[in-house]
């Protein structure tokens, strides 16, 4: 597609010579003689390019340049004098001019102006194209994760116990899930218990149930969540967090395959499979004692420790393209990662892993200018991402600004609208107080 440029010249045979040179250069190129119809022009449509002599009639070449950024902000303008000054110069810079020339000019240093002019629009930042993307969704092909996917794929087959541990965000219930999946188990049910959320006080009953009359307040039997995982998988996450006290009972149904709701008199034989998740060391706490080593054996039949992210930044793409593709989907939008973009995110260290790319990847799909994520899109994004101490009053309407928008793709979902911009529903909450929704 021919690139369009608009040239303002006065004299006819400059106009002339200028039009004929650039449209022999492939440019779609029009003209006009005096300021009133450049102004005129400018108003009817977006220009990327305008050529502009500087004293055309009663106004000049400055204003054509201020009427053209203030009808786009990204239209460039190449000014030319022949009776330049320092305070042409000045007042064309000033203005935005991409480039002043002094005339007479050679024809070909117009040429290198004007190349110049649309590569600086693009400048070698060409949008990548997605990459073949796997059926899975588990993403990843480096060499560590391919490691991972060989002991998940024998493991999966048995009823081993599984301990998984990593950082935050790289991956572990994703990978429970995986070996449940893939195991003799997968029809019946997979159910999660994060040991961290419950009180070490509620731990027991919510993991072995309770009988009617235990306590004031059981007013009936409960069935905990392994039994309700009969036949299938628990998945004790954060299972670093439960208290010593609490590691003995679990410690006897590891070893018994039994559970005794609490307030029953007898044990009840279960059939689970166990696989837990920390994204503490465990062996590290129990050298500090604050895990018992009999549990730790227990659970470390078979271990996966995932990697980081940072040390697997070639899954990055990958996982770039995957999370792009998959919330244009859900938000009907079209935004492309740029060769700068990716290279950004290549290179950041990622404290939150694949989660925090995760959400990254999903508000850039909501709020990148221009459809493009490019590597000013992503370093705004990651500041913005960073926790803020209270003030920041004067991005206050940039912010609201994102918080409708937001909020608008997510459908009114506060939860998911906070994840996105990266902060606590409760900030999200106080700030929506503010702007008053
Ligand atoms: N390799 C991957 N491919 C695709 N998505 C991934 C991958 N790893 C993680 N995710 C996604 O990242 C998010 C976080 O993953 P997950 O919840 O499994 O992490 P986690 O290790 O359990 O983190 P935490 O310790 O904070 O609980 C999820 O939405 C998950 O689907
Ligand atoms: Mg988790």
């Amino acid at each position: 597609m021919s690139e369009l440029i608009l040239v303002v010249e006065d004299d006819p045979g400059v106009r002339t010579t200028i039009v004929t040179f650039l449209e022999m250069e492939g440019y779609t190129v029009e003209a006009v003689s005096s300021t009133r119809e450049a102004l005129a022009r400018l108003s009817q449509r977006v220009y990327p390019l305008v050529i502009s002599d500087i004293y055309i009639d009663d106004r000049t070449g400055i204003d054509v340049l201020m009427a053209a950024k203030k009808q786009d902000a990204n239209c460039l303008v190449i000014l030319m004098s022949a009776r330049g000054t320092m305070e042409t110069v000045m007042a064309a810079t000033r203005n935005g001019a991409f480039d002043y020339l002094a005339k007479p000019f050679e024809l070909d240093t117009l040429l290198e102006a004007v190349k110049r002019a649309f590569e600086s629009r693009n400048p070698g930042d060409d949008e990548v194209e997605p990459e073949e993307l796997p059926e899975s969704e588990m993403i990843g092909s480096s060499a560590s994760m391919i490691g991972i996917y060989k002991t998940v794929s024998k493991v999966a087959p048995t009823d081993a116990t599984v301990i998984i541990q990593g950082e935050t965000g790289t991956g572990k219930e994703l990978i429970a899930r995986m070996i449940h999946r893939f195991s003799l188990r997968a029809g019946q049910p997979f159910v999660p218990v994060d040991c961290s959320a419950i009180p070490a006080a509620l731990l027991e009953s919510e993991l072995f149930g309770t009988m009617k009359g235990a306590f004031t307040g059981a007013d009936r039997d409960r069935t905990g969540v392994i039994e309700a995982a009969n036949k299938g998988t628990v998945f004790l996450d954060e299972i670093g967090d439960i208290d010593p006290a609490f590691q003995v009972k679990l410690l006897r149904f590891l070893q018994e395959r039994e559970i005794r709701p609490v307030g029953a008199a007898r044990e009840k034989k279960v059939d689970v499979r166990v696989i837990a998740a920390t994204n503490r060391d465990l062996q590290k706490m129990v050298d500090e004692e604050k895990f018992r080593e009999d549990l730790w054996f227990r659970l470390n039949v078979v271990r996966l420790d995932l990697p980081p992210l940072r040390e697997r930044r070639i899954d990055v793409p990958l996982l770039a393209h995957f999370f792009v593709n998959k919330y244009n989907g859900r938000y009907n939008r079209d935004v492309k990662l740029t060769e700068s973009g990716l290279r950004a995110l290549k290179d950041f260290t990622w404290p939150g892993n694949v989660r925090q790319l995760q959400h990254l990847i999903e508000r850039l799909t909501i709020l990148a200018p221009n459809d493009r994520i490019d590597a000013e899109a992503v370093h705004d994004a990651i500041s913005a991402m960073e926790p803020k101490d209270g003030g920041g009053e004067t991005l206050a309407e940039t912010e609201a600004d994102q918080i409708r928008r937001v909020l608008a793709a997510t459908g009114g979902n506060k939860s998911r609208a906070a994840a996105i911009l990266g902060i606590e529903r409760k900030t999200l909450y106080r700030k929506l107080e503010r702007m008053r929704i």
